[in-house]
């Protein structure tokens, strides 16, 4: 039988009230919880210095922080020096992973005026001078006989993928591809992934492509420059930080393992101070924190690059680990955009809407600590996602709804709570405390948390996306 520690005597009474009637707390008004405080909760929470926070944050969103940038990479170092400043050894774990770096000039000359055209993604670089040729929509028996060598093809979208466009164009010999619009407005469109075959490729409006065949039809010739500078496809590299507190005594060891999770990557243009500089720091404030507590529990701090291109970091250090690792991982709490002035209030985002060890724990605490438990929905879009995917209780700590600099140039360090920054503190880091701390007479067993143990469920909201 799998075990964990028992539950606060306020929540496990509300739970057995409420066994009947549920959900519990959603039928209470916030006023009726009786707050029953935990001392030992103040080993956690007297220890939290919000200013140091704060302080890491203003640090890493001087720059954007773009997955395999050295702005990302000296982020990387930044987080290894505050673990080892506290006495951690440090992992970093590099993974590869294949991406596109967009070009920083893309210009189309005809005759000497500049159509200010768009860049498809995947397109080559390239810097290309030659006479336009008239293809149609460039499908294979549109081009059969063709020989566009020397020559940009202009297409018209529509009926098959642009890729598939640019490369029956490219094996007719063309050396550049022009696509316009088949409606009003301009093409922000992709390849569809990297091709060798690809030649530069961009899109023009609908008007200034019909304007170009009528030229062409009243058999002008028409030269063209086409510019696609900067841009590259292919291998990149990206870093995990991982940095692990093991159980006090090696006689106490569970066998369990608590992660806590941020990214610390961002998007382009963005300086991310809450997405994701907030959980980060947050992150490496609770490992300074439990540095010196007593735990049983493995607790083990990661921060994650290139969660922004699709979850990476986080699905090559899950995808890494083997089978009888992951089954020692019994929960991970995520941090992401947890210090928002302009954001809503908390939430816990689980990858299926249901309750499990984490979202059990943390309203647990905020209800010791806030006399309200933290709200929990459905929701992705973080790295939670592989570890709920392998079957881990997992959720997303993140306020919701969210500020409205989220991935702009605005997330900056002027828009964070200290006030946001300490609750949320307060609630992971008491929640894991109450699972990992070393006062249990009753040792945990050395496996995953059962699902069986879930309380009832408290509190739900249908989605929080
Ligand atoms: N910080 C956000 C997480 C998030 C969660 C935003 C829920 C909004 C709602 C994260 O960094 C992010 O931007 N995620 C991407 C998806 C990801 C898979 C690239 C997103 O939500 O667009
Ligand atoms: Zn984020």
């Amino acid at each position: 039988m799998k075990t964990k520690k028992l539950l606060s005597i306020t929540l496990a009474t509300s739970l057995a009230l409420g066994a009947l009637s549920v959900p519990v707390f959603a039928q209470q008004p916030a006023a009726q919880h009786e707050i029953v405080k935990n001392p030992l909760d103040n080993k956690v929470i007297n220890k939290i210095n919000v200013d140091n926070i704060y302080n890491m944050i203003d640090y890493l969103q001087q720059t954007p922080r773009v997955a395999s940038t050295p702005e990302e990479f000296a982020a990387v170092q930044y987080i290894k020096d505050q673990f080892e400043s506290y006495g951690y050894d440090v992992e970093i774990q590099e993974f590869e992973y294949f991406g596109y770096t967009t070009p920083h000039t893309v210009d189309l000359l005809i005759d000497g005026t500049s159509l200010s055209p768009l860049a498809f993604t995947y397109t080559p670089s390239g810097d290309v001078q030659a006479p336009l040729e008239y293809v149609g929509l460039a499908t294979p028996d549109e081009l059969e006989g063709k020989d566009l060598s020397g020559k940009i093809a202009l297409v018209q979208r529509g009926s098959i993928p642009f890729g598939e466009k640019v490369i029956n164009a490219a094996e007719k010999g063309a050396v550049g591809v022009i696509i316009f619009n088949n409606a009003a407005g301009t093409i922000n469109g992709t390849l569809g992934g990297a091709d060798d075959r690809f030649v530069p490729t961009v899109s023009i409006t609908q008007a200034q492509g019909n304007n170009l065949v009528s030229k062409l039809n009243n058999g002008e010739t028409v030269q063209a420059s086409l510019k696609v500078l900067g841009a590259s496809a292919g291998l990149r590299s990206s870093h995990n930080v991982i940095a692990s507190k093991l159980p006090t005594n090696k006689n106490r060891d569970n066998g369990n393992v608590i992660t806590l999770t941020s990214h610390h990557d961002s998007v382009p243009g963005a300086p991310g101070a809450n997405d994701n500089a907030s959980g980060t720091a947050m992150v490496l404030e609770l490992a300074r924190v439990f540095k010196n507590l007593p735990t049983d529990t493995e607790i083990r701090f990661i921060t994650f690059g290139a969660e922004e291109l699709g979850l990476l970091g986080s699905r090559h250090y899950v995808r890494d680990l083997p089978q009888e690792e992951l089954d020692r991982i019994v929960a991970n709490f995520n941090l992401d955009m947890v210090g928002s002035r302009d954001a809503g209030s908390l939430v816990m985002n689980t990858i299926d809407g249901q309750p499990n060890l984490v979202t059990e724990l943390s309203q647990a605490s905020s209800l010791r600590l806030n006399g309200e438990p933290t709200r929990f929905g459905r929701g992705g879009s973080s790295d939670h996602v592989p570890f709920g995917e392998a079957g881990i209780p997992a959720a997303l700590f993140i306020h919701s709804p969210l500020e409205p600099w989220y991935h702009t140039p605005q997330d900056t360090i002027d828009k964070i709570s200290k006030e946001k920054l300490q609750d949320v503190a307060e609630i992971v880091g008491t929640a894991i405390y109450d699972y990992a701390r070393f006062d249990n007479q009753t040792p945990k067993q050395p496996q995953r948390a059962s699902k069986q143990n879930v309380p009832q469920q408290m509190y739900f909201e249908e989605s929080v996306e």
